[in-house]
């Protein structure tokens, strides 16, 4: 297993994440927003992004997964559903990285089901190749070629989440 020079450093990723946290500021001034982080996959971004806001919010989390190794299963357990309650909340599904679009897409079904007042997306990554449902980021961060990365909370079975970078992983050479 051989982890490559970043694809995106630790600079560059903080470099993004305010200017995402900046837009999210200034969207969601006089709103009542409630940040949901996806996890694992999302633990880093999450909490980088959500101290740079900078309006009144409040948090919580699902635990979702559809991947085994580097295959995506197509099929999306849900291991924490969100507690909070969503009616009148502007929710912000934040997410690590979105490949084929079917956990977002399953998701934000689910959230949409228990009718909040809005319901936007934040995605660090966009593999944007391997899409096979359509959905709408709202922001975004960087497009990343297709390739398996891990790093900044993205994990090759469960590994390397605690990289403050992000590297394109290679399963052998
Ligand atoms: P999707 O359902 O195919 O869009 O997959 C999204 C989920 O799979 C993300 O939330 C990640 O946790 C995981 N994932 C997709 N691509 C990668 C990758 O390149 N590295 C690590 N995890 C990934
Ligand atoms: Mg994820």
């Amino acid at each position: 297993m051989v982890i490559g020079k970043p694809l995106l450093s630790a600079e560059e990723i903080q470099h993004k994440v305010k200017e995402l946290a900046d837009r999210i500021t200034m969207d969601y001034k006089n709103k009542n927003l409630l940040a949901v982080g996806i996890l694992k996959g999302a633990f880093m971004f999450f909490s980088d992004l959500v101290r740079h806001i900078r309006v009144p919010m409040s948090i919580d989390f699902i635990i979702a997964s559809s991947y085994v190794k580097t295959d995506t299963t197509g099929e999306v357990k849900v291991y924490y559903d969100l507690r909070a309650d969503v009616r009148d909340r502007d929710v912000l599904l934040v997410e690590d990285i979105v490949d084929t679009g079917i956990t977002l897409n399953f998701i934000r079904e689910r959230v949409l089901a228990k009718g909040p007042a809005s319901l936007k997306v934040c995605a660090l990554l966009d593999k944007k190749d391997r899409r096979v449902v359509d959905i709408p980021i709202d922001y975004r961060g960087f497009i990343i070629p297709n390739e398996y990365v891990v790093g900044y909370g993205l994990d090759y079975d469960d590994q390397y989440r605690n990289l403050p970078y992000i590297s394109i992983f290679k399963k052998s050479v």
